[in-house]
């Protein structure tokens, strides 16, 4: 369903913007699976501060592994749905699923993807509990922190990754973290001292910086190309 707020005239501008699409999933042919029975790398995106780019690293991922000519799955557990929105209005197909108030078996229940999918993306609400923590994690091999550079959001990331680091599933199941800055600026000291500061969590490693940039903002089709992307991709499928 497309939004009533997005207008056919922008709809027409978002085509005419589309200068490289990525390809459009074909639809299913297969009975999907559970969550907990895929062999899709599932990767959680994720951040306690709110707008530091959950969504849009997710639409950005989701852009760059379908050129690539990988199968993606993205499930939007925010009620706010900025990336199912964004799908939707892209002939993308994202999915939304609200975890509130479920167990891990009912999730890995009722959480079912295409059995073709390689990778499946969650892009996740702000603000949560550690029950939802959990619910968020608990079927992800990788975590993917994007976060900005003030003071503020080091404090707040760095709150999030003490709850990652000795969360018990991740112990268990070895999961990969990593953090992406966003919305940098060049030159700017607070990097500097954003990567001294997360360096202190051991196992955590950083991606790279995202530029603050208008481009990322118009959530086109095309991709954003940026030097960061090889070493995103590169963390996702190794
Ligand atoms: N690299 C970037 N350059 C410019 N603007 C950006 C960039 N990344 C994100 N934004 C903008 O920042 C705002 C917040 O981004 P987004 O909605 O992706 O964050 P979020 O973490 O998903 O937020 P929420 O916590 O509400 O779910 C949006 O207006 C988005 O367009
Ligand atoms: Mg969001």
């Amino acid at each position: 369903m497309i939004p009533d707020w997005i207008t056919s005239k922008e709809i027409n501008h978002r085509q005419k913007m589309n200068t490289k699409p990525f390809p459009l999933p074909s639809k299913p042919t297969l009975k999907k699976v559970s969550i907990a029975q895929t062999n899709a790398v599932v990767i959680t995106i994720i951040n306690s501060k709110g707008g530091v780019g959950k969504s849009t690293l997710t639409i950005e991922i989701y852009k760059h592994l379908s050129l690539l000519g990988y199968k993606v799955e993205v499930f939007d557990f925010d009620k706010q749905q900025s990336s199912k929105i964004w799908g939707d209005s892209s002939g993308a197909m994202f999915s939304s699923f609200n975890p509130a108030n479920r167990s891990l078996s009912d999730m890995a229940c009722h959480l079912k993807v295409n059995p073709e999918s390689e990778y499946i993306l969650i892009d996740t609400p702000s603000n949560f509990s550690d029950t939802d923590l959990t619910r968020f994690i608990r079927f992800s091999s990788k975590i993917l922190i994007p976060m900005q550079v003030s003071n503020i959001d080091i404090t707040a990331t760095l709150g999030l990754l003490q709850r990652l680091t000795c969360h018990s599933i991740v112990k268990q199941k070895c999961t990969d973290i990593a953090i992406v800055f966003n919305r940098c600026y060049p030159n700017d000291p607070q990097q500097t001292k954003a990567k001294k500061v997360i360096s202190i969590v051991k196992k955590v490693k950083l991606l790279g910086e995202l530029s603050n940039s208008r481009e990322i903002q118009m959530n086109t089709n095309s991709c954003y190309k940026e030097a960061i992307w090889s070493n995103i991709i590169n963390w996702m499928i190794n």
